[in-house]
């Protein structure tokens, strides 16, 4: 068998190695406090057999030259700003947003919280990057395929590195994950499980945020209404201890905005993970995004070994669902039409 018939059986059983894979494992603990939902108890591990073969033409699919379309990239790049508009609105700032505005909570739209001067007083005076475009960026998803990848270096090369949930740095990671941080996000999760809520003391998270430098702290603190208080409290011990990270908020209307965008173009997920949001964020920013550690089944690629669900750990998610797959295959289509690009494997000593 050659020719299309070859590449159709190829491209359907594709789809439904993502589709029929909807996993537990996620690529980054991207758990917000919530209230709990269903996960589905489907667990996915690669058979032996003709899925093997399968991956296989994944593989292959991925040692295609990437090429970045800019006629791809630019229809893009249009439809997502004119409906998000990121680069002026996704981070809460005081020039956008005055004391009195009304900020409604983009994960419980019932709640909504008033700005008073003493919450306006927590905003970055203004944006921290004003309609600046990097020529290159990393988003680095927290994926156990980062593991013993080599990636730091290519990763650290582009001019603007975005990553997510606060992840270790240090320890031998940097080889393969890199240091250099730019924008690193904090969902509140993090702060109940590692830093006793910031209700004690507060030194080891004011210690552990130096490995970030100066960059910019972001908190989803209008997503969902616990997650303001803490978010709160993570801004005063910041201040306190006269920490260079800059912490600044999400806008939930922008977050809002943004799960309308994906799901016009077909995403069925309760909520958007951190990774995609921060991949949308970049693309309004970087004419080049490169994607890393964005691997969302637990078998790796290149040699189907089994993966742990982040680079750093094994924790499976707890109390949410993202659908991760599906948001994967979303990527890998933006990745095919030369958008943004996947890196994927081992990185070789590489140029961007
Ligand atoms: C950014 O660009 C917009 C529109 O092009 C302009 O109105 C705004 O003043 C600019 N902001 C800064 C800080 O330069
Ligand atoms: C990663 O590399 C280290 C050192 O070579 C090795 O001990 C470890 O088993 C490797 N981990 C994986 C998951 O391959």
């Amino acid at each position: 068998m050659r020719g299309p018939h070859v590449k159709t059986l190829f491209f359907f059983m594709i789809v439904l190695l993502f589709l029929g894979s909807l996993l537990t494992t996620l690529t980054l603990n991207d758990n917000h406090v919530e209230p709990q939902r269903p996960i589905p108890q489907v667990k996915f591990a690669l058979p032996p057999g003709p899925y093997k073969g399968l991956i296989e033409k994944v593989k292959q699919r991925y040692a295609q030259t990437w090429k970045k379309q800019d006629d791809n990239w630019e229809k893009f790049i249009a439809q997502l700003s004119s409906q998000c508009h990121g680069s002026d609105k996704a981070i809460i700032t005081q020039a956008n947003t005055p004391v009195g505005s009304k900020l409604v909570y983009d994960g419980d739209k019932k709640k909504s919280i008033q700005v008073n001067a003493e919450l306006f007083r927590t905003f970055i005076k203004e944006h921290p990057f004003p309609n600046k475009t990097w020529d290159t960026c990393s988003v680095v998803g927290n994926g156990g395929i980062l593991t013993n990848s080599s990636c730091g270096e290519s990763i650290d090369s582009a001019e603007f590195v975005i990553r997510c949930n606060l992840p270790p740095l240090k320890n031998g990671y940097e080889k393969h994950v890199g240091v250099k941080t730019d924008i690193v996000t904090a969902n509140p999760s993090i702060f109940v499980e590692k830093y006793g809520s910031l209700m004690g003391r507060r030194r080891p998270f004011a210690d552990s945020v130096q490995d970030y430098g100066n960059s910019v702290l972001l908190l989803p603190a209008f997503s969902y209404a616990y997650n303001t208080p803490i978010s709160l409290r993570v801004f005063y011990t910041l201040e306190d201890f006269r920490s260079s990270a800059r912490p600044v908020f999400f806008n939930p209307e922008y977050l809002k905005n943004l799960d309308a965008f994906w799901r016009s173009k077909g995403l069925k997920a309760t909520r958007l993970t951190t990774g995609i949001m921060m991949t949308s964020l970049a693309l309004e920013m970087c004419a080049n995004v490169h994607l890393y550690g964005f691997w969302p089944f637990s078998n790796h690629l290149h040699d189907f070994r089994e993966l742990t669900n982040h680079y750093y750990d094994d924790k499976k998610p707890k109390t949410r669902f993202h659908a991760m797959p599906s948001e994967f295959e979303l990527l890998l289509q933006l990745h095919s039409q030369g958008v943004l690009r996947i890196h994927l494997g081992h990185c070789k000593p590489y140029k961007m």
